[in-house]
This record gives structure tokens, sequence and C-alpha cells, in this order.
């Protein structure tokens, strides 16, 4: 199931053309802020202005500003992923950019194994350098966390510190979990719906800030097909993140500067509303809508919404 660490057997697709315009974010765990960050730059003549990077497919470069770790405390979304949907589970992350959270969620949970796709050649080969980094990392804390369990044991030595020894377990644990995480991570290169994965393969597929730019490249069509995969590939019982993005971004998206022509006649031509994905899961596909993730008990949620869906046991 699992090949192409650096995305380069993969089958390559070519990205539309972009030209002109601005489009990269600094950093953002919602692409709606990327919408926002496009520099607005002082008119140039024409002979003077550079051919810009326009990011058609929501493909930020720095999408995730200077970060090198995706920090569980801060990301909004991290903070309610549990660890039943990922320790020891087979999982993919659909649109997996540089693979901040795909190597977040591999390394807290400790996931048998962890495939990143994204459409875009060169964040593939960022994700990759950042596997590599944060898997010698690893490593190396788990030798330290080992050591320090050691020296402790000998130190503490039957003296009944019990409070003092949980710490250095944890540590250990941790860093146990983070190598055996990212020793099962791969990323690989390609569009989603391009990609031939084993079907029942998967026990969670996450797909965070990604169906609208497949919907707006594809239409309805590449939406529902994007949706259909996902069922296919889960194994029964298994798990759904879908953080879609909602119809007032689709909006912003298409504003942009640069953005061509086509993505913005492809808007007036969607029939389906994101807002209608969940009933869509549910009604036509199978699934069974588990839970918002980002309501709580309070009824306040985040700015986007979030849901867990599962596939049926029996499916
Ligand atoms: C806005 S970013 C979200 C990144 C990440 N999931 C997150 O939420 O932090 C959307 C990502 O989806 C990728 N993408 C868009 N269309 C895709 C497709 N058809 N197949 C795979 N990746 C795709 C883009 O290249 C981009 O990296």
């Amino acid at each position: 199931m699992r090949s192409n660490a650096d995305g380069s057997s993969s089958p390559q697709r070519s990205l539309p053309a972009q030209q002109a315009g601005a489009s990269h974010s600094n950093a953002a765990s919602s692409d709606e802020q990327d919408d926002n960050v496009g520099p607005s730059l002082p008119a140039q003549p024409p002979q003077q202005r550079k051919a810009r990077f326009v990011a058609v497919h929501g493909n930020y470069h720095h999408y995730y500003g200077t970060r090198s770790v995706a920090d569980f405390q801060e990301d909004t979304r991290l903070k309610v992923m549990e660890k039943p949907w990922f320790q020891n589970k087979q999982c993919l992350d659909i649109g997996c950019n540089e693979g901040m959270i795909t190597l977040a969620l591999a390394s807290h949970f400790g996931t048998a194994s962890m495939l990143g796709v994204d459409i875009d050649r060169r964040l593939i080969g960022r994700a990759s350098s950042h596997l590599a980094e944060q898997r010698s990392q690893a490593s190396a804390e788990l030798a330290r966390a080992s050591h320090a369990r050691q020296s402790h044991a000998v130190a503490s030595d039957g003296s009944g510190a019990q409070q003092r020894q949980a710490s250095p377990n944890t540590r250990r644990r941790m860093a146990s979990a983070a190598v055996q995480g990212l020793r099962g991570t791969f990323f690989q290169h390609g569009s989603f719906l391009e990609l031939d994965l084993q079907a029942g393969a998967f026990d969670t597929i996450t797909c965070f800030s990604v169906t609208k730019w497949i919907h707006l490249n594809g239409g309805d069509e590449a939406l529902q097909a994007l949706l259909a995969k996902v069922y296919t590939l889960l194994s029964p019982g298994g798990r759904f993140i879908l953080e879609p993005q909602q119809w007032v971004s689709y909006r912003k998206a298409v504003r942009k500067p640069g953005v061509s022509a086509q993505l913005q006649r492809s808007l007036s031509s969607l029939q389906m509303r994101p807002e209608e994905m969940p009933q869509y899961l549910s009604d036509v596909l199978g699934f069974k809508l588990v839970r918002e993730l980002n309501r709580s008990a309070s009824g306040q949620g985040f700015d986007r919404p979030m849901y867990l869906f599962r596939k049926p046991l029996g499916a």
C-alpha cells in the first residue's frame, strides 16, 4: 500500500497554469485565512510584473509559516482529535500540504501507518524532508528518554519514588509512539482522485480544508467522487474526519487575482453546496454521522465545522 517516500515514482500530474496575482499564506490552520493574505502590490507596468504563483488547488506554499511542527495545544483541529481514532491505526491524510498535521497525528498518537497525499509535488518534497527530520529527532529523543528512565530507576533505587518515576516513563512512551508513528509514515504525490489505493485499507481518513479545491476544480462530480472514494477506502467501522470549507469561502477563492476564468465559471456551475455534504455522506453513501467535532457543550464552535463519520461495521 505504501510507497514513494519522496513522491518520485508517483504518477505525475501537471497543475493548471498559475499566472499572476498573489495567493500564498503566512500560516494557517484554516485556509480561509489564506484567502485573505495575498499581499496587495503597487501597480506596475506589465513588463515589470513578475508571473506569480497562484494556488488554484489551495496548494499554498508556506501554509504553516515558519512552524516546523504542528502544536496540539494551539491548533484547534488537533485539540479535538482522539487517540482511539489514530493509535495503531492505518491512516490516510488527503491534501496533506507540507505534512504538518499528518506528522503531528502520526507521532502524537503512534499510528500503525500514515499516508499523506497531495497534488503538489513540491509540497510532498517538503513533507518528506520534515518526515526525515522528525524521524531522526524522535529516535534521538527515544534514546534520551530510555537513558533518563534507566538513570532515574537507578537513582530512585526502590525508595518508593513512584511519582518521580512517572515522568520518564511518560516521556519514553511518547517518544516510542513518535518513533512508531513516523516509521510508518509516507508521502505520495498525486491527485487523490487518481491515486490507486487499496479498498478497505484505512481505518481513519482525514480531509482538512481540501474539499473546496476539489469541488472548484472538478465540479460536483469530483466532490462526489472524493467522498465515494473515501467510503471505498475505509475498512468497515472506519472513521472519516472532514473539515469542509463553507460556501462563503468558495466565493472568496474565485475572487483572488490570477485565479483562472475556468475556476470562476466552475463556481456558477456547482449545484451541490458544501453545507449539504453531511447529508450526502449519510443519505447517499451510507456513512453514519457520529458528531460535529467542534461544538462544545456550551454550543460554541470554532469558525469552521468539522465532522466525524463512521462507515457502518457491516458494510
Ligand atoms: C488549504 S490546504 C490544507 C492543508 C492541510 N490539509 C491542512 O488543513 O492543514 C489544501 C491542500 O489540498 C491539496 N489538494 C488540493 N486538491 C487536491 C487533490 N485533488 N488531491 C490531493 N491533494 C489536493 C493542496 O495541494 C493543498 O496542499
